[in-house]
């Protein structure tokens, strides 16, 4: 099994090097621990979302979870959110402030099952639910759905227990198409500063508004046909 301590080595290696972070975060030693707790929070909540998708395919043949995605953000990220938000650089305000350093997505087949997921991690005693945003319910202007969620998790080191906070995203395959192209076109170009950015957006809006449709349908289909809709 891969070493937590060397992953988060080459991860910051990889984004910024060691000295950097000593500038930027005071002590390279201290960030990289830091990120190393994450990085173990995002494996305690990985593995309990990877028990449920178990228990549920064992149980009742059902397997809501397609795949999960987790990441922790990269040190120019935090640096680059926190000096836009304004708050001081260092490590204890990152942990004070930001809610995404360690995040996971999880991509669904179904729209109930985002919400069976929700649930059931939220309703376990050691998780601490802290936000929830639905753009399911109430999607991003720009036509962006998915749920997230931002909980408080206990991970045990050797010498504290550390409530660990961690963004989940939950949404549907389809969802996770959209907002993966939309990432991709705004990522390689400024859209904003196009001409023709309106035209572009309404386009990318349709394509999400026709995406969450099929959702609702094969939702529906679902229904119809029967399955799983008791365990709900
Ligand atoms: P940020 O992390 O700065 O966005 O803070 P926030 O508190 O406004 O977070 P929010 O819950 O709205 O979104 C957090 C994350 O959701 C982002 O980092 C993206 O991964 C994803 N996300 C939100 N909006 C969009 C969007 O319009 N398009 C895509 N592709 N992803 C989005
Ligand atoms: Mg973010």
């Amino acid at each position: 099994m891969e070493d937590a301590m060397e992953r988060v080595r080459n991860f910051i290696n990889e984004r910024v090097l060691p000295e950097k972070a000593e500038v930027l975060f005071g002590s390279a030693k201290h960030f990289e621990e830091e990120m190393m707790m994450y990085d173990c929070a995002i494996r305690e909540v990985r593995t309990k979302l990877e028990v449920l998708n178990e228990e549920l395919s064992v149980r009742y043949n059902r397997n809501p979870i397609k795949h999960i995605k987790t990441r922790l953000k990269r040190p120019v990220s935090i640096l680059k959110k926190m000096r836009s938000k304004g708050y001081e650089i260092s490590i204890e305000s990152m942990t004070e402030h930001l809610n995404d350093v360690a995040g996971i997505r999880v991509v669904c087949y179904f729209i109930d099952d985002i919400y069976d997921i929700a649930r059931w991690l939220a309703k376990q005693d050691d998780i601490r639910l802290l936000k929830v945003k639905d753009y399911i319910r109430s999607p991003k202007p720009n036509g962006y759905r998915s749920l997230h969620m931002i909980i408080e998790i206990p991970v045990f080191f050797l010498e504290e227990k550390r409530m660990m906070r961690v963004e989940v995203q939950i949404r549907t395959v389809a969802m996770d198409f959209w907002a993966s192209l939309e990432h991709q076109l705004r990522y390689k170009k400024d859209l904003e500063g196009l001409e023709n950015a309106e035209e572009i957006g309404v386009e990318l809006k349709q394509c999400a508004e026709t995406i969450a449709q099929t959702d609702e349908q094969m939702q529906s289909i679902r229904e119809k046909i029967g399955v799983f809709t008791e365990l709900t």
